[in-house]
């Protein structure tokens, strides 16, 4: 048997971010030391469709892996600790000592498949079962982040059937409390998918019923005016460390999915154009924020920094960031001399630790 870390990464997912995923999941796989890991390619169909994959990573973004591949899936039982694959000769099971989840949103951000690693007893990089979840749901993790001096835009949530049982108060409750422009949003989304800046009450309707396609939970939010920035955070609980801060000048009205994978035309600045006492609390913030909400591994904590007062507000935190080489986490750690495959060394390292705390 190899002497190597037997690596299984998974991408794909039943996830609005499906596409997204594919194309972090090819770069991590490029940038994977040949040296220390056996990469086993796991990819996880629009239905939901376990398949193993062998051959280069190109066929991620070309579809052959749909094809040129057998099923497989985890064994939630930890006696495997790996793949149960379903080849022309029958089962075999492919034993994995760590897992990489390259997957994004649903069903690969908020702790659905951390179950089903934590049942299978392999290690595992990123958030665990909770952290993950609360973190993906963006009225959990604002309502966990209101008992904190963390800023937040003004919000409310609600149920997207208590609204179509009662449109006017939902409506009248947040005329009251925002004004335009306001952001609609799925609770449990990502890749600005659902998400719309409303500059009309008149509006509303349209961008809830829109948001209520992607998810049940619904969250409205205040606009803020400022920059958009972004920290990467590496490390343990209660080793977290904080990149330097990053900034998007987008491009678009906000930054929408098409700014983000389709055009490309949104410029990262890294570092972000801030005051350092600024930027010193962003990062400061990140870091108090990953540690409030129980992450560990990774995540990419974002924020606006207003225009006028220079307040610092957190937006979201994304556990399962953006990967590929031109993504804002492994650029921010490129800027601070960490190259993208020595992160995803640290990363795998991370979540053998997490397991052996575990
Ligand atoms: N309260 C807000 N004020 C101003 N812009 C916002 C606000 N909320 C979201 N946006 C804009 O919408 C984009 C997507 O919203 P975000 O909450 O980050 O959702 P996602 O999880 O889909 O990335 C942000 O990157 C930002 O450009
Ligand atoms: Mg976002």
């Amino acid at each position: 048997m190899s002497s190597k870390l037997q690596l299984a990464v998974i991408f794909g997912g039943q996830s609005s971010e499906h596409e997204v995923s594919l194309m972090s999941a090819a770069s991590i796989i490029e940038n994977l030391d040949r040296e220390k890991y056996d990469i086993h390619q796991v990819g996880i169909t629009k239905e939901g469709r376990w398949l193993l994959y062998d051959g280069p990573a190109e066929g991620l973004g070309n579809g052959r892996w749909l094809t040129e591949s057998t099923p497989a899936f985890l064994a939630p039982d930890p006696a495997v600790h790996g793949l149960v694959a379903l080849g022309k000769g029958g089962a075999r099971t492919v034993h994995i000592d760590c897992i990489f989840p390259a997957l994004h949103g649903k069903n690969g951000e908020d702790g659905s498949i951390q179950g089903l690693f934590e049942l299978s007893g392999i290690p595992y990089v990123g958030c665990r079962v909770t952290s993950s979840a609360v973190c993906m749901d963006k009225a959990i993790a604002h309502t966990l982040l209101s008992n904190t001096d963390i800023n937040q835009a003004h919000y409310l949530w609600f149920y997207a059937d208590r609204y179509q049982a009662a449109p006017d108060v939902v409506l009248n409750k947040i005329q009251a409390r925002l004004d335009p422009p306001i952001f609609v949003k799925p609770a449990n989304a990502g890749s600005s998918v659902g998400v719309s800046k409303v500059e009309r009450f008149e509006d509303l309707p349209a961008a809830i019923e829109k948001a209520a396609r992607e998810d049940g939970k619904i969250i409205v939010e205040q606009g803020i005016d400022g920059q958009e920035v972004e920290v990467a955070v590496l490390g343990t609980r209660p080793g977290a460390e904080a990149s330097c801060v990053g900034e998007i000048g987008a491009s678009a009205q906000f930054y929408d999915y098409d700014d983000k994978y389709i055009n490309g035309t949104s410029q990262l600045f890294i570092p972000a154009r801030l005051e350092e006492d600024v930027a010193e609390k962003v990062r400061e913030t990140a870091v108090r924020a990953y540690r409030l909400l129980g992450c560990t591994g990774l995540a990419r904590v974002d924020f606006f920094v207003t225009h006028k007062e220079r307040r610092v507000v957190l937006n979201e935190i994304n556990t399962l960031p953006g990967f590929t080489s031109i993504s804002m986490y492994p650029k921010l750690w490129m800027h601070g001399g960490l190259a993208y495959s020595r992160l995803l060394d640290r990363l795998i390292e991370l979540g053998l630790e997490e397991a052996g705390n575990g």
